[in-house]
């Protein structure tokens, strides 16, 4: 997205009114679930990075002072980055440390191997000495091991170990990982119109007791062009606001999910986007009515 605003207006933007909680936010408690393996409760809406924020430069930092600030005044939390997203590491660790956030932010990040080197790298970029969770980035074999992430949990390197895939092909070496090394999270591909994690995935994950994270929740983008030009429809009004919410209400409205993780360079959907954590969650009929309408787009 190119707001067209400089750096210095988009982070005044996030200073003014943008990023303060509502009236509403003050009142209504938000969707938290807990992480299975500890009870840890963290808000089920986060920030994924992705493309977004992947060059270092000054219109990015600006989105991501934005869109951070946005993400924590608001209730949230969960910001989801990797190794290989570019800069982005590094835009997420320096505004972290401008803004003093790096204590209110559940940072989780990627590596593509247990490489001491690439782990290091990524600490440096994040201006931390401990991320929250550590994700062993797209697993496309059955026989990988966590065995170097659980010592590094060990160590307090990172306090959550999880396994990541959007490769449908490499779900069931997702699923092998996941029933073997019982990792603390899977982050999965899983949208309204892309719900193979419901047939192997997502039971896995409960049956091992690992959170879940969704990736590519709009399906980059792909959920809102199907529904351009159309509003809400009036059945789902009392538990969706906007599109947004209604994508990832849809998400949400399964126990097994832990955190959406929606990417935004506009702080405005940050806080749309934040909004699935407020009102109630479509029950199942409502859910299976959700598929049916995107289905018929
Ligand atoms: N293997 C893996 O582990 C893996 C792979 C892929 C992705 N991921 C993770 O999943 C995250 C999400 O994926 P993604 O960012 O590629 O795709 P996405 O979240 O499915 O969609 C992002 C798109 O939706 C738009 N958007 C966000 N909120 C909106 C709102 N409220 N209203 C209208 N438009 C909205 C964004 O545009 P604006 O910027 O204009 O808001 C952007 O174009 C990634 O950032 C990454 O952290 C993980």
């Amino acid at each position: 997205m190119n707001t067209g605003l400089t750096r210095r207006e988009l982070v005044a933007l996030a200073g003014a009114s943008l990023v303060a909680p509502s009236a509403l936010a003050q009142t209504e408690p938000l969707l938290m679930r807990s992480i299975p393996s500890s009870g840890e409760r963290v808000p089920a809406v986060g920030l994924g990075t992705a493309r977004i924020f992947d060059r270092d430069d000054e219109t990015t930092r600006g989105k991501a002072a934005a869109v951070i600030q946005a993400l924590v005044a608001n209730g949230g939390r969960i910001v989801d980055t990797a190794s290989t997203y570019g800069d982005a590491e590094l835009v997420v660790g320096v505004e972290m440390a401008n803004a003093g956030l790096r204590d209110k932010i559940f940072i989780a990040t990627k590596l593509e191997s247990p490489d001491a080197a690439e782990l290091k790298r990524s600490l440096t970029r994040l201006k931390t000495t401990k991320v929250d969770l550590l994700q062993l980035h797209n697993v496309e074999k059955r026989n990988q091991s966590l065995a170097r992430f659980k010592e590094w949990k060990a160590q307090g390197i990172c306090r959550y170990v999880g396994i990541t895939s959007t490769f449908h092909r490499d779900f069931p070496a997702v699923e092998a990982v996941l029933r073997r090394e019982k990792p603390d999270f899977v982050q999965i591909d899983y949208s309204l119109d892309v719900r193979d994690a419901e047939k192997h995935i997502l039971p896995a994950a409960a049956d091992v007791k690992a959170g879940v994270l969704t990736a590519l929740p709009f399906g980059r983008g792909r959920l809102f062009s199907a529904v351009h030009g159309q509003t809400v429809p009036d059945w789902a009004s009392g538990f969706a606001e906007s599109w947004g919410q209604f994508f990832l209400k849809y998400l949400l409205g399964d126990p097994r999910v832990t955190a959406v993780i929606p990417g935004t360079g506009d702080p405005k959907h940050m806080i749309d986007n934040i909004g699935a954590m407020r009102g109630r969650l479509p029950d199942e009929k409502e859910r299976a009515k959700m598929v049916s309408f995107v289905e018929a787009l």
